[in-house]
Formats: C-alpha cells, sequence, structure tokens
C-alpha cells in the first residue's frame, strides 16, 4: 500500500495525495490545494519544524541517540567534549581532531575581564544565577563582533569553541556573584567538570582537585544533557538563529527559555515538592491531592517520552554513585516511594506519566553541593553543545526565517474612539 494521505476539500471536491516520508507529511504540498488553510497547533505538537540530522528520540520505546549512538553508550564511555563535538560535527573525532578539540576548548575557557568586573559584578547582590548568565551570554556578542559573520566557517568555530569553553566560567562566575564568594579563574590543567568544580567550590587551597567520582556524574550528567531535539530551548534556538542573529544573542535566547519551570526549572521543582511533602507517610496524601488536580507531580510526565525517560535510568544509577561519596541525600526515600506509588497509579499509568530527567538529577546536584538555584545553570553548559549543533544544521541547510501563521480571533473592523468619548 502507497504511504499517503490523501486530502479532500469538501467545498470543491478537489482532492490531493501526499506522500508520508520520514514519518511526515509536507505542508508545502497541503498548501497547493489549501492555501491560506493554516495548520493549527498553537504548541507545535503535531508540527515537525525542522528535518534534523542530530538526534533520535523515539518516545514510546524510550529511545535516545545522538548521531545514531545509543545514549547509553555514550554515557558509559564517552565524555562531554567528545559528545559535543559529535553532536556539532556529526561524527566522533578522531585522535588528533578530539586532540585539537580539547585544547582549543580548554584555551578558551578565560573572559573578558570587562565581563566579569564590570558585567557580571555590576548584578545585584542576590541576583537569580540564571538570569546573569542569560545576560552574559547575550553581552558576549558585543565582545566578539565578528560573530555577525555567520556564513565564514572560521568565524562560526571560532564562536562554537568560545561558547563551549566560556560557559562553566560563566555559569560558575555566575553562583560566585550570588554568593558573595571572589571569582576564580580557570584552571586549564584540569579537564572540563574538573574545571568548572574548581570555579565553583575552590576556596583558599592552591590547587582544587575536585572528588573523581563526582567530576565522572557531572560529565555523565552533561553528556545526558547535551541535547534533546526540538525542545522548547532548541526550538528557540533556531528560531532566533534563523533571522540570522548572532550565536551569542540565539544561545542567550534558548538559555531563557530554559530558565522556565516547565523546562529546565523542573528539576528545582522537584527538590521543592520533595522537601514540601517532608516524609515518605506524606507520599500518599501528595498523590491524592495530583490526581485531585491540585498540583502536579514535578519531575514526571514529558511531551515526547510516553515512556520511562531513558536518562532518568541512568541518572538513578549515577545517584547511588554520588550517594556513596556524599552520603545519600534524605529526600532519596521519598522520590523512590512517589515513583513506586506512581508507577502502579491508574491515573499516571493511563497518562503514561513516567519520571523524567528532572526527577532524579536535582537529588544528585544538591548532594553535590549545588544550590538550587544553580540546577537549571547546570543544564544550560551542557545543552549548549545541542544548541550550537542545531545552529549549524539550520545555517548549513539555509532555512528559511521562522515565522508561522495564526488564527486571528479579535474584534472585527472598528472605528476609533476619541478619548472623552469613552
Ligand atoms: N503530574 C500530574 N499530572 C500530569 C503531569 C504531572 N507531572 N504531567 C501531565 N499530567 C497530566 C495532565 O494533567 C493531563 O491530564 P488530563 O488529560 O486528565 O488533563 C495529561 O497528563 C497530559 O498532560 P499535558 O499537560 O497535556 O502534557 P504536556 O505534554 O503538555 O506537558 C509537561 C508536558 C509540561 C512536561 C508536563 O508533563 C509537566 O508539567 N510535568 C511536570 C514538570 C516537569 O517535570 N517538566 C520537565 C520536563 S523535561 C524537561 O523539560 C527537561
Amino acid at each position: 500500500m502507497a504511504e499517503s494521505i490523501t486530502i479532500t476539500d469538501n467545498r470543491t471536491g478537489n482532492s490531493i495525495e501526499i506522500p508520508i516520508a520520514n514519518g511526515g507529511v509536507s505542508a508545502e504540498e497541503w498548501a497547493k490545494l489549501l492555501p491560506n488553510i493554516w495548520f493549527y497547533d498553537p504548541a507545535f505538537s503535531t508540527t515537525a519544524a525542522a528535518a534534523s540530522a542530530i538526534t533520535e528520540l523515539d518516545g514510546d520505546a524510550g529511545i535516545l541517540r545522538y548521531r545514531g549512538y545509543p545514549i547509553e553508550q555514550l554515557a558509559e564511555k564517552s565524555t562531554y567534549l567528545e559528545v559535543a563535538y559529535l553532536l556539532i560535527y556529526g561524527e566522533l573525532p578522531n585522535p588528533t581532531q578530539y586532540e585539537q578539540w580539547v585544547h582549543d576548548v580548554t584555551y578558551h575557557t578565560f573572559i573578558h575581564e570587562n565581563v566579569r568586573k564590570r558585567f557580571m559584578e555590576g548584578f545585584h547582590h542576590d541576583a537569580h544565577p540564571m538570569g546573569i548568565l542569560v545576560s552574559t551570554i547575550a553581552a558576549l556578542s558585543t565582545f566578539y563582533p565578528d560573530a555577525k559573520d555567520i556564513f565564514s566557517a572560521e568565524s562560526r568555530n571560532k564562536q562554537i569553541v568560545r561558547l563551549i569553553a566560556k560557559m562553566p566560567t560563566m555559569a560558575a562566575g555566575a553562583h560566585r556573584h550570588s554568593v558573595g564568594m571572589p571569582f576564580v579563574y580557570p584552571n586549564n590543567s584540569l579537564d572540563f567538570c574538573s574545571n568548572f568544580l574548581s570555579m565553583m567550590w575552590k576556596v583558599a587551597e592552591p590547587h582544587y582537585e575536585p572528588n573523581p567520582v563526582l567530576a565522572k556524574a557531572l560529565e555523565v550528567l552533561f553528556i545526558l544533557h547535551a541535547d534533546h531535539e526540538q525542545n522548547c530551548g532548541t526550538t528557540a534556538m533556531r528560531v532566533v538563529g534563523s533571522s540570522h542573529a548572532d550565536p551569542y544573542s540565539a544561545v542567550a535566547g534558548a538559555t531563557a527559555a530554559l530558565y522556565g519551570p516547565r523546562h529546565g526549572g523542573a528539576n528545582e521543582q522537584v527538590i521543592r515538592m520533595l522537601t514540601e511533602i517532608g516524609h515518605i507517610d506524606n507520599v500518599p496524601a501528595y498523590i491524592q491531592r495530583v490526581k485531585a488536580g491540585e498540583v502536579r507531580l514535578q519531575g514526571f510526565g514529558h511531551r515526547v517520552y510516553k515512556n520511562y525517560d531513558p536518562r532518568a535510568k541512568i541518572i538513578k544509577r549515577t545517584a547511588d554513585e554520588v550517594f556513596e561519596v556524599t552520603g545519600k541525600n534524605p529526600l532519596l526515600d521519598i522520590a523512590l516511594a512517589l515513583e513506586e506509588v506512581a508507577l502502579a497509579d491508574e491515573y499516571f499509568v493511563s497518562r503514561k506519566l513516567y519520571p523524567n530527567v528532572d526527577f532524579y538529577s536535582g537529588l544528585i546536584y544538591q548532594a553535590m553541593g549545588f544550590p538550587i538555584e544553580m540546577f537549571t545553570v547546570l543544564f544550560a553548559i551542557p545543552r549548549t553543545a545541542g544548541w550550537l549543533a542545531h545552529w549549524i544544521e539550520l545555517l548549513d541547510r539555509d532555512a528559511r526565517i521562522a515565522r508561522p501563521r495564526q488564527l486571528y480571533d479579535g474584534a472585527a473592523v472598528r472605528d476609533y474612539v476619541p478619548l472623552e468619548s469613552r
């Protein structure tokens, strides 16, 4: 049987057959039969806004792959920087490419002194680190005017290296400022994750050496968060990027989208929820409130996963390794009880609500000492690799500017009424 659909315009009786390709049908074909009839899809739930070769996600089967490589293999065997290279350039690097890439990223970790002194230190003392991060990323575009040259391969690569390299420096700087601690300069003898931990936690010791189990856990978490195809933040990246804005402005837009509690802010909400529940004895009552529609079970449910989020499985294992070093996060028992009750309850089963990536990540971050305000920042650092991969892809594929349609449902035409007559 032909892989196609047929659409009939009942006003005219005209039909058009549209082939199904890659699981989708072309809206361009639809427009040939039905010009000026728009798909009404406000949250893009059934719209494929791009064709992409970066990340494959099958939400029903619980599958996540970057450039064809299963997330489980990458989390076990790779490093964040290698995964960033894979996402951006399409292939795993060979040893020479990898060495050059690590070298380039390592030697671009410093930020301009004016970014730190005049810009970051200008924020109010209790500014949220995500607010500082969004603004500082956007400000970088004024420090690198060559970033506007988006059709030069050399310039693009320079901005890619700068963004990947400077995110941890800005992220740690945002934290240090928000708690009144002096800024720590990058230590380029450390690997990517260890360097970030050093910039976060170093106090007076001449050389900060993080616990290798914690540095490895962060590496795994960064790999798991590096990309997730067309989510809210990545869509923001693509929309801003499609206007041919410079990559700093586009990454700032994507980071702003990530800031919201429905997206990257959810792991923060999970910890607040677990703290509010307070004890496993209170779990059944909380579940009742969720079922009554009073509150949501934070860290549960996903627009595309209708199965266990594969990242949540890996994170659960990582949590055990971290807790061996840090001691168990006392909220873990509440989380486990919540998961057990929810997975056996008809409300969650029938709606296919499973733990998502945020359900356990906050517990790890908290056990490692990160304040809650830093959780979304920890998401933004690795997601920068995914955002940049999508930015390069849309430029390479010469994507048109994003410009959806609307269905106007406001007032019909009416005459202006002078102020004194209203
Ligand atoms: N707790 C309780 N009920 C839920 C939850 C939840 N966490 N999530 C969805 N539902 C219910 C809805 O009430 C709805 O029920 P109904 O059909 O009886 O009205 C049904 O499941 C479908 O939910 P939608 O809101 O339509 O799902 P949507 O795809 O729009 O939302 C979202 C997805 C935002 C992730 C949602 O599941 C949610 O709010 N989860 C909690 C926040 C969270 O964990 N966000 C992180 C997502 S992962 C990420 O961004 C990295």
